[in-house]
């Protein structure tokens, strides 16, 4: 693949439009007409052909990959007619709506000789990176507690898309996945069982729950206490969050985006940040690029990408139970 083509379907309040140099932006696809022209709007004079139905956007656009920004109870049959028209697909997480229709479309994506990627732009920043490579050199030695804290307001505009509004747990499976990604992606191990709670306070002006507290237990003995509000009064954490992880030599915080490593002995040692061409979304697209090269799975491909999903199923099916849930 020299210079690939993509097709963007879903240019909503998270499709932005895609620019880097490796790719070409060979059409954008939306089915309602004012988020369309807001992207024609954003490529300004670039003539980039301009569809409501994407069955005719792969009529008359030859593209190697579909980037799908849509609604993720959209996202099986949208995947579906791109992996039929030869196209690899980066999907917006999560993967669906549903547990078992996820893992259906992980067989399918399998079975069809082309990469499905869940886009997992988190991974994909400084600070994060700056951690992975702290973790990956042993530095505080074996990890086995981590404390994790996400609080935001998020009175955004898109908690209030007619789809979010009627999603069971919204923050759970909108938001979450993204910690309960980066979890694995850092401590390099898959999660076996989670017992959590959801809450409703007052002030909570969401059509579902705001908060989480969960716990959940990884592989190697890894303890993870995770709280995290969409509805929070206080201070705002980053997206991604605050963390400790906590390992037998010392722990590895991450607070306000300034990573350090704690020894035993109390002494702080900043972690630098890490230097990255690439960062969210555009490192996903050149990863797909270089593994459809290569010949290999995208690092967050749709079956690895599972076992994030996952943790939020099975989140919400310990919330509905009321006790631990082991996978
Ligand atoms: N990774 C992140 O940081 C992040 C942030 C926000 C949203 N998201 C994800 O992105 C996806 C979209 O979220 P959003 O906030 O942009 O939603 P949105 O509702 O604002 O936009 C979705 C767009 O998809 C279009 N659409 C739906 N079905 C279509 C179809 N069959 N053909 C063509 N267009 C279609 C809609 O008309 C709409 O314009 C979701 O999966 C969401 O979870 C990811």
């Amino acid at each position: 693949m020299n210079k690939a083509k993509i097709i963007q379907i879903g240019t909503g309040l998270h499709g932005f439009i895609l620019s880097t140099e490796e790719v070409e932006l060979a059409a954008i696809v939306d089915m309602n007409a004012d988020n369309l022209e807001k992207a024609q709007h954003l490529l300004g004079d670039k003539p980039i052909p301009a569809y409501s139905d994407y069955n005719k956007a792969l009529q008359e656009t030859k593209a190697d990959i579909a980037v799908v920004v849509t609604p993720p109870g959209t996202h099986k049959k949208i995947m579906k007619d791109m992996l039929k028209a030869g196209l690899h697909v980066i999907l917006e997480k999560p993967i669906s709506m549903d547990w078992n229709e996820s893992v259906e479309m992980a067989d399918i994506a399998d079975k069809s000789g082309k990469y499905v990627m869940i886009s997992q732009n988190y991974r994909w920043n400084n600070v994060i990176q700056a951690v992975k490579a702290a973790v990956d050199s042993n530095v505080i030695g074996r990890i086995e507690e981590v404390e994790w804290l996400f609080a935001r307001n998020h009175t955004a505009t898109s908690s209030f898309v007619v789809w979010r509004k009627q999603m069971e747990e919204m923050f759970l499976k909108e938001m979450c996945v993204h910690h309960f990604d980066l979890m694995r992606y850092l401590l390099g191990a898959n999660a076996v069982s989670i017992y959590a709670e959801s809450s409703n306070p007052s002030w909570n002006f969401l059509d579902s729950n705001g908060a989480v507290s969960a716990i959940i237990r990884f592989e190697q003995g890894v303890m993870v206490h995770y709280y995290g509000s969409f509805i929070n009064r206080g201070t705002e954490t980053p997206w991604h969050g605050y963390f400790r992880l906590i390992g037998s030599e010392g722990a590895i915080e991450s607070y306000d985006d300034t990573p350090c490593i704690v020894k035993l002995d109390g002494s702080k040692q900043l972690i630098p940040l890490a230097d990255m061409a690439r960062t969210g979304l555009k490192f996903s697209l050149f990863d797909m690029l270089h593994s459809v090269r290569e010949g290999r799975k995208p690092i967050t491909h749709i079956g690895d990408n599972l076992h994030s999903w996952e943790i939020v199923c099975r989140a919400v099916d310990s919330i509905k139970a009321e006790r631990r849930i082991s996978f």
